[in-house]
């Protein structure tokens, strides 16, 4: 057989915002001008942040990965079983390393879903399309760019009629605040119809010290890729903040179940936002909450999942229950 060459199977486009995204110069304005400062996590990814990702990854204290890698190596074929899929929508793709696993049980089971990763950072994503269409000659990958903040009523899915799996790996549905993730799970459960599937990762509860560490590794990359922000801000907004007054900070706030990160200024300076022509003074000690990371109970899954709508099909859970991986359904009744 012919095999299609591999740049025709391998397509993009840029998904319009469904409803106005704020911009940067927008979300500085809300959360850093005035105490208590705060950032939204998506201006993390840069191309040298998401680089950072990666390696953070790697890290030997970062165990969401891995776990949630070997949770996914033992349970795709079951999943793309149950859902036999004829689309794969994926939420904050990245790099796509962890759908390997699905796609590789697609190979398998003989079931050929086109693959729509769906991410703000571009570049990671065309080139993990570009070794996925590689590896598997009969995957059609159509990469989406864009902010998932501003909807997703209107991607470019075709209605035919044809399984959606939609995945949202790597605990990130962990960065939304309660009432944003549960928006968000709604807006993804509007997508579903009786069949289709939610693959979703959630990280879990544990012991205080491994969390910490899990986001405050060694190797100094979580550092790194929490004041890459910074950096990201002074180039963006012509602005001049100190990468080098600051420094990384994770804190579990065990009452919240959320991992806090957060830049800390050991001194008092001053910064100019050139794009806001404007000036602010931070003081010594003052910190910017730049990302949460929220951990789950049993309990708190079977809540999240129920105030959105969709009801558990399966529950794959890592020993000890370090991780889950949810299958889940739309509830016809929601
Ligand atoms: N799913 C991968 C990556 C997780 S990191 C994994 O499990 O390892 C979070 C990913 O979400 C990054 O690739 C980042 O670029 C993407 N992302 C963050 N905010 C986003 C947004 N608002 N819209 C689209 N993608 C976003
Ligand atoms: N979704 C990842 C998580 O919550 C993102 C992440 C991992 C992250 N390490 C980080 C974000 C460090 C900011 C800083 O686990």
């Amino acid at each position: 057989m012919a095999l299609s060459p591999t740049a025709s199977r391998l397509t993009q486009s840029e998904v319009p915002a469904g409803r106005p995204i704020p911009t940067l110069v927008e979300d500085v304005e809300a959360g850093l001008l005035t105490p208590p400062r705060w950032l939204p996590p998506k201006y993390f990814y840069d191309d040298h942040g998401s680089r950072l990702f990666e390696a953070i990854c790697d890290t030997p204290e970062y165990y969401p990965t891995r776990t949630e890698a070997a949770l996914l190596a033992a349970c795709s074929k079951d999943v793309i079983d149950q859902v036999r899929p004829g689309h794969l929508l994926e939420l904050g793709s990245g790099s796509s390393r962890k759908t390997r696993y699905l796609l590789d049980a697609c190979s398998q089971l003989g079931v050929q879903p086109v693959y729509w990763p769906f991410d703000v950072s571009a570049q990671m994503m065309l080139d993990a399309g570009a070794a996925l269409v590689e590896q598997h000659d009969w995957l059609n990958v159509h990469a989406l760019i864009g902010d998932y903040s501003g909807g997703l009523a209107q991607l470019p899915l075709p209605d035919d009629g044809r399984r959606r799996l939609i995945v949202f790996l790597g605990g990130t549905l962990g960065n939304f605040e309660p009432p944003d993730a549960v928006a968000m799970l709604r807006e993804i459960a509007a997508l579903m119809k009786p069949g289709d599937g939610l693959l979703l990762g959630l990280d879990r509860v544990k012991d205080k010290a491994r969390l910490e560490a899990a986001y405050d590794d060694a190797a100094g990359h979580t550092a790194a890729f929490n004041l890459n922000v910074l950096s990201v801000l002074n180039r963006e907004l012509d602005a001049d903040f100190p990468v080098e007054a600051y420094r990384h900070r994770a804190v579990f706030d065990e009452p919240r179940a959320r991992i806090e990160m957060r830049l800390l200024a050991d001194r008092a300076h001053t910064v100019c936002i050139g794009a806001l022509d404007t000036r602010i003074s931070i003081a010594a000690g003052e910190q910017i909450l730049t990302e949460i990371s929220r951990k789950f109970t049993r309990p708190a899954i079977d809540e999240l999942l129920t105030a959105a709508g969709l009801s558990m099909r399966s529950h794959f859970e890592a020993d000890g229950g370090d991780y889950s991986l949810v299958l889940a359904g739309a509830d016809p009744r929601a």
